[in-house]
């Protein structure tokens, strides 16, 4: 993140600043000039919330949300307004900017925040011009009633973990292998303060993790089973909760090859669950949020080989059940299993697993939101949709009947990891169901992990899905 964000407690009457005010009286002294008041009040309409005027040592940005009754859609609102107002302040090649609030609600100059950074993120590391490409903006100063440094500085941090995330899902395999995946996980553990302990391979093959084995007997390179704990002292839950994510560093279906092109190319985010993961357990711990976790993720490429895994072979999973592999594509399931299995020995208060598992989710609600499912209590999951509202990566569940159950059935071996032609998601999900013992949360973040078109804040590419949402919830669970 190369702005930095800080907290004033005084304007400077020098630099560019943008107003956020519902009152107009409340920024009436900005003004140089009636004509100047006009331009404003009449620039500003239903469909404007953002107008600018140059008082030629610096520029001014008045804000008005737009009316919105529902509380998270008008926050909704000023993150797109802060992604259009990076967009001003990036062609002005302004270097610094004040935020000012005159609303009533502080969270709303946030929120506003929040979008300006998010959509000013871009993956440069590979870009030989990346001086030219970086935006000249440096500085954020936060100004307003009710703010605190305490908030700017949480909200920073968790803007920077999501865009970890995002970094993350935008390296390719050439660099994130599984092993790569650890040692970066392992420094920003060091960085935030949570501890991090990787299996390798011998590790992981005494353990008899035979679905991450599998998965991975096509791959040059070995798998990784990563442990992330963040236990502070003054932690609110005595059971941890669980946060595990698919690490398929690339998927290329194994030997149920993915066509090309097209489906493949976008595979290296196939291990977005696990970004959300490492990035939501570093915003909890850089904030210091009372709540212990553990973050579980199998880590491995899925490639085809002469040893790899093949359509109709057996395996033993870590739980000791068998399953049949009907289809090496399929081969999320099998990796999030062993790691599900796993979660059972810290005895979770819940356990919440986060994976680009299914074009069958992201085909039923795009990238709009977040296709979940578990048996969780229902208190729980009302708390996570409001949670999904407040950040806006909403959620919708889908069932988990027992008549899916029987499309997994398999003729020789416990279950098989492929459903039939219709609700995969769910499939997947009646899949996963076999090897939990505890309250649980399946998201399948398919939809909107990766974007190949730019979308407001979320910008393209990596989104950092699920960071946001799993530190609110979490937070406020402890809170
Ligand atoms: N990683 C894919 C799912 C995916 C698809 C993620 C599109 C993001 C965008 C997963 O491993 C997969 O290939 N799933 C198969 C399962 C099927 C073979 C049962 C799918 O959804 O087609
Ligand atoms: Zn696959
Ligand atoms: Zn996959």
């Amino acid at each position: 993140m190369s702005i930095t964000i800080s907290y004033i407690s005084s304007l400077s009457d020098k630099e560019s600043t943008a107003l956020l005010f519902t009152d107009g009286s409340a920024v009436s002294g900005f003004y140089k000039s009636e004509p100047e008041k006009e331009y404003v009040e009449k620039g500003l309409s239903a469909e404007t919330a953002l107008i600018s005027i140059n008082q030629y040592v610096k520029q001014l940005f008045f804000i008005k949300p737009k009316a919105e009754n529902i509380a998270y859609r008008r926050k909704e609102n000023l993150r797109k307004t802060g992604a259009d107002l990076f967009k001003q302040v990036s062609q002005l090649k302004l270097e610094s900017l004040q935020l000012a609030s005159y609303t009533d609600d502080p969270e709303d100059v946030l929120a506003l925040c929040e979008g300006l950074m998010l959509g000013s993120y871009d993956f440069l590391k590979y870009k030989t011009d990346k001086d030219k490409k970086e935006t000249k903006l440096k500085q954020i100063r936060l100004y307003g009633k009710g703010l605190t440094q305490e908030r700017v500085e949480e909200i920073r941090n968790l803007i920077e973990a999501t865009c970890i995330a995002r970094n993350l899902v935008n390296e390719p395999v050439i660099y994130l292998t599984a092993e790569q995946l650890s040692e970066d996980i392992s420094q920003l553990g060091e960085e935030a303060g949570f501890a991090v302990e990787v299996l390798n391979e011998s590790k992981i093959a005494s353990l008899k993790m035979g679905g991450l084995l599998a998965v991975n007997l096509g791959s040059p390179n070995p798998p990784t089973f990563n442990i992330l704990e963040y236990k502070p002292s003054d932690a609110k839950n005595s059971q941890p909760y669980i946060l595990v994510g698919k690490g398929v560093v690339y998927d290329t279906g194994g030997l149920s090859l993915k066509p090309t092109p097209n489906s493949m190319d976008l595979m290296k985010s196939d291990m977005a669950g696990a970004a959300a993961v490492v990035g939501a357990i570093y915003a909890l711990a850089k904030n210091q949020v009372p709540v212990h976790v553990v973050g579980l993720i199998p880590a491995t490429e899925n490639r085809p080989d002469g040893n790899a895994i093949t359509p109709g072979d057996v395996i033993t999973m870590y739980s000791g059940k068998t399953v049949e592999v009907l289809n090496t594509d399929a081969e999320g399931r099998l990796i999030l299993a062993d790691a599900l299995h796993f979660a059972a020995k810290y005895n979770p208060q819940l356990v919440i697993d986060l994976a680009t598992l299914t074009g069958s989710a992201a085909k039923a609600i795009g990238k709009e939101g977040i296709v979940y499912m578990g048996t969780a209590s229902d208190e729980i999951k009302k708390a996570f949709e409001a949670s999904g509202n407040e950040v806006y990566e909403r959620l919708v569940e889908f069932p988990l009947w027992d008549e899916y159950g029987s499309q997994i059935e398999s003729s020789i071996a416990d279950i098989k990891n492929l459903g039939g032609p219709d609700a995969g998601a769910i499939t997947a999900g009646k899949f996963l169901e076999h090897f939990i013992s505890y309250p649980w949360l399946h998201l399948d973040i398919a939809g909107g992990a990766f974007l190949t078109s730019p979308d407001s804040y979320r910008g393209k590419n990596g989104t950092g899905l699920g960071v946001r949402l799993l530190y609110h919830f979490l937070k406020s669970s402890v809170g």
